[in-house]
């Protein structure tokens, strides 16, 4: 995010925030995740590839019986989705999409192919979508964005841990989105998190919160 707490600007183009050290950061962590979720919106607004870049990583992944890249998930009410998005046709691994039942035949129509849809209730609850996964053998969920999905695993408890960086630059503009939404978040003046880990990245900060006694199994 931003220094003033956003992480995208108002305009259509997507912004940069990290630096090439943070996004390699970011590619290791991948790299550990059997799944990696990202809320509708950011795939229609940033059209994310959401794979392991590395060489490397990929290849290790692959000595351990595991696919190149984490499963992609997203969370959608509409199931208004490009089947031709990058989230679908980039990396070799399985896309899931949890649909509001309202939604799900034409969402399964749409992706046709390039996703399993499944039927996730209306409205969609977290926890069943978390169990469907657990049931898929995902042990490890890394959700990255965008604000609407940030605020609703956070205000949930849903998080173990939290990884923030702060670009050095302000955006300004409060049509922008910003890290969370409004909510009843666990962590407050009373109860606040544990800051387990501050790194420096180049021109970027780091910043992990523990937020479950899961961190850091
Ligand atoms: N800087 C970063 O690291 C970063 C990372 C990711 C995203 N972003 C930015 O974040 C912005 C997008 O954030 P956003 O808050 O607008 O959208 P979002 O969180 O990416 O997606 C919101 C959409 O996800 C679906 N959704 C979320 N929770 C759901 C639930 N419980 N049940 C059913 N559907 C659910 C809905 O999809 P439908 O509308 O299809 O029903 C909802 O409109 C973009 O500007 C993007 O650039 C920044």
């Amino acid at each position: 995010m931003s220094i003033d707490g956003y992480i995208d600007d108002a305009t259509a183009s997507r912004l940069l925030l990290s630096n090439d050290a943070d996004f390699d950061r970011v590619d290791a962590v991948r790299a550990e995740c059997d799944a990696i979720l990202v809320g509708a919106h950011t795939i229609r607004q940033d059209n994310p590839r959401l794979v392991v870049r590395s060489p490397e990583r990929r290849d290790a992944r692959i000595a351990r019986g595991l696919p190149p890249s984490p499963i992609k998930v997203t969370l959608t009410a509409h199931g208004d989705l490009d089947p031709a998005a990058s989230f679908f046709t980039t990396g070799d691994t399985d896309k899931i999409v949890y649909c509001a039942s309202s939604a799900a035949d034409t969402a399964r129509k749409r992706l046709n192919g390039v996703a399993t849809v499944v039927d996730a209730g209306d409205p969609v609850d977290l926890n069943p979508v978390l169990a469907d996964l657990t049931g898929r053998g995902v042990r490890r969920l890394l959700v990255e964005g965008g604000s609407s999905v940030h605020t609703r695993f956070l205000t949930a408890g849903l998080a173990d841990e939290a990884h923030l960086v702060v670009a050095p630059f302000f955006v300004g503009d409060s049509r922008a989105t910003r890290f969370v939404g409004d909510g009843a978040y666990p962590w407050n003046s009373r109860y606040r998190a544990r800051l387990a880990e501050v790194r420096q990245l180049g021109d970027v900060v780091l910043l992990r919160y523990a937020l479950s006694e899961r961190f850091g199994r």
